[in-house]
């Protein structure tokens, strides 16, 4: 990021703060200052480095992330990662300014409607890819209640790599399952298919009656983020998304 410049009124457009004849009002009312200085032009360019966000303010207020945002967010259960579903989106969750950016703040992947816990956003496309990318198969651990108790023979079954999904005609990746109690489970898939886990356990005749995404390779999600709740990932954060998980 640092080096490149941008014109004021660009940023703060790309940002959501209004379109740029709106930016240029702002200009004019003395609202917009730079470590303090109040900026008039809105041509000014201004390097993007990661110190601009905490000099400049905007209405009296520290300036929100620069572009190359990476959120955590503790999904609630309820809301929806795609237009295709009913219900509310998760970006509704995200404070209004931030669901005008450009570009624009998408999930990286997706959980299902009736699935909560650990969802990245970002408006890093590059990142994104790297993260869902089938070559990295960073893995992805769920906490799975389940609605009978565990026959015994799953997790084999789910680590042969052979088990073949309704409906497929490839079988899935080895997965990894660890039995928390008779009717629950830590299930660790490489791999993001279509409902998986809840398909896994119907392939070996059980029904998940909940379902919670706990960490995506070595980040977890923190027990003080509350549902619904989302945090800004710095560097280490972002690194331990590719970091061998914890076992
Ligand atoms: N597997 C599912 O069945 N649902 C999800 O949301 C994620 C993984």
């Amino acid at each position: 990021m640092s080096g490149k410049t941008i014109r004021l009124d660009r940023l703060l457009a790309n940002l959501g703060y209004g379109s740029r004849r709106e930016i240029l009002l702002l200009a004019r009312a003395g609202r917009i200052r730079l470590d303090n200085e109040i900026l008039h032009d809105v041509e000014q360019r201004l390097t993007l480095d990661p110190a601009l966000a905490s000099r400049l303010s905007v209405h009296g207020e520290e300036l929100d992330p620069l572009p190359g945002v990476v959120l955590m967010m503790n999904k609630p259960l309820g809301v929806t990662c795609s237009r295709k579903e009913s219900g509310p989106l998760v970006f509704s969750l995200l404070p209004e300014r931030w669901r005008r950016r450009d570009p624009a703040i998408s999930t990286v992947g997706r959980l299902d409607k009736d699935t909560s816990g650990l969802l990245l956003l970002t408006d890093d496309g590059a990142l994104l890819h790297r993260i869902i990318s089938p070559r990295l198969s960073t893995p992805k651990t769920y906490r799975a209640t389940l609605d009978r108790p565990l026959r015994g023979d799953e997790a084999p079954i789910f680590a042969a790599g052979t088990l073949m999904l309704e409906g497929e005609d490839k079988p899935l990746l080895p997965a990894r399952m660890e039995v928390l109690d008779e009717r629950a489970a830590l299930l660790t898939l490489r791999e993001g298919r279509y409902h998986q886990v809840r398909r896994m356990f119907a392939a070996v005749g059980n029904h998940v009656t909940a379902l919670h995404r706990i960490s995506i390779g070595a980040l977890a999600l923190p027990s003080d983020l509350a549902p619904g709740e989302f945090a800004l990932l710095d560097a280490a954060g972002i690194s331990r998304i590719f970091a061998p998980e914890a076992t």
